[in-house]
């Protein structure tokens, strides 16, 4: 039997600066305390600064030797990202990890700022621009890592290019599942451009199966329905959150791996290596996506050999 991977197992991180979105709650928040007891320098990418200060302190408290910062991120609006992006490149010259975290699904609300699908602009288009306002920070680092975080609703995900913002209200699940795929499609084509251009930074992707987080918070009903089985449904978010933590920091993982809970479905347990859908790897589809991102992002992603 294979042992259990757990937070025992996350190296040292002195000396690496670590950017978590969306780390003032959930999964993030998890990622965020371990990677900051581990010494590394967090930088918590949060649209809420209070919420963002509060998860700083809370992190401080848990681990008091380490250096813990904020920066506002709201990722449905690209000149919010652009702006975080600008103050992130002022205070590191380097950066080893930017760990894609946050997501939001089934939300109230339809469109982003920018006007593009809620989902799809949160948990794919703002991080897409994310990562190519950063990247150049992280392509001389060895070592360095860019985590994409997916969902095993991957699986049932579709990407439709020319209609990436269906908005039919039964399309809205099937929106949050392409968004996903598009994570993982983005974080493979990604990880085949920086091999080709042989730089040490691996892109890969995570997923934390069924975690007791808020995320279901903008779907009361189905919450409360759903209430009375989470205990089988679900797992703690300290064990959720070791399968991106394994993406970051294992120094066996690979780029282009994608790594899951190993129980069944996916669903629940510690992290292993697991099979991202097929249709994630279609080179074709990779390509047309990131066109489309880089038209609606403004932000042209160019992977390049960093000079020595
Ligand atoms: N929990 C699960 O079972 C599950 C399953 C599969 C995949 N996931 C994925 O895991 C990741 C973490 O989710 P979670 O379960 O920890 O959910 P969560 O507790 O709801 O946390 C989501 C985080 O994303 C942030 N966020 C949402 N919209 C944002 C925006 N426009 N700009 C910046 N930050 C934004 C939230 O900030 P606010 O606090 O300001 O809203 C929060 O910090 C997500 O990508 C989610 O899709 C979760």
């Amino acid at each position: 039997v294979t042992p259990r991977w757990t937070s025992a197992d996350v190296p040292a991180q002195d000396d690496r600066v670590a950017v978590v979105t969306g780390a003032n709650a959930g999964i993030g928040l998890e990622v965020a305390t371990v990677l900051a007891r581990r010494n590394a320098t967090v930088v918590l990418a949060c649209r809420d600064i209070e919420r963002a200060t509060s998860a700083a302190a809370q992190i401080r408290r848990s681990a008091p030797t380490a250096v813990v910062e904020t920066v506002r991120l709201d990722l449905a609006d690209l000149a919010s990202v652009r702006d975080a992006a600008a103050q992130i490149r002022i205070r590191h010259p380097r950066i080893d990890l930017l760990i894609a975290n946050a997501g939001v699904l089934l939300p109230s609300q339809h469109f982003s700022t920018d006007g593009f699908e809620l989902q799809l602009a949160t948990n794919h288009l703002g991080h897409f621009a994310l990562v190519g306002l950063l990247l150049d920070r992280m392509t001389s680092v060895p070592g360095s890592r860019v985590v994409g975080v997916t969902s095993f609703l991957q699986a049932i995900g579709r990407l439709r290019v020319d209609d990436l913002d269906r908005t039919r209200r039964s399309a809205r699940l099937s929106s949050y599942a392409q968004s996903k795929l598009a994570v993982t499609t983005f974080a493979t084509e990604l990880q085949r451009r920086l091999e080709e251009a042989d730089v040490p930074t691996i892109a890969l992707t995570a997923h934390p199966g069924s975690s007791a987080t808020d995320i279901a918070r903008h779907i009361p009903r189905v919450e409360r329905a759903l209430a009375p089985l989470a205990p089988v449904l679900q797992q703690g978010v300290g064990v959720g959150a070791l399968s991106l933590l394994r993406a970051a920091v294992d120094p066996e993982a690979r780029g282009g791996e994608l790594y899951g809970p190993r129980g069944p479905f996916q669903w629940r347990g510690h992290p292993t290596r697991v099979r991202a859908p097929r249709r994630s790897r279609d080179r074709e589809m990779a390509r047309r996506l990131w066109g489309e991102s880089e038209r609606r992002t403004g932000v042209e992603i160019r992977v390049t050999t960093p000079v020595a």
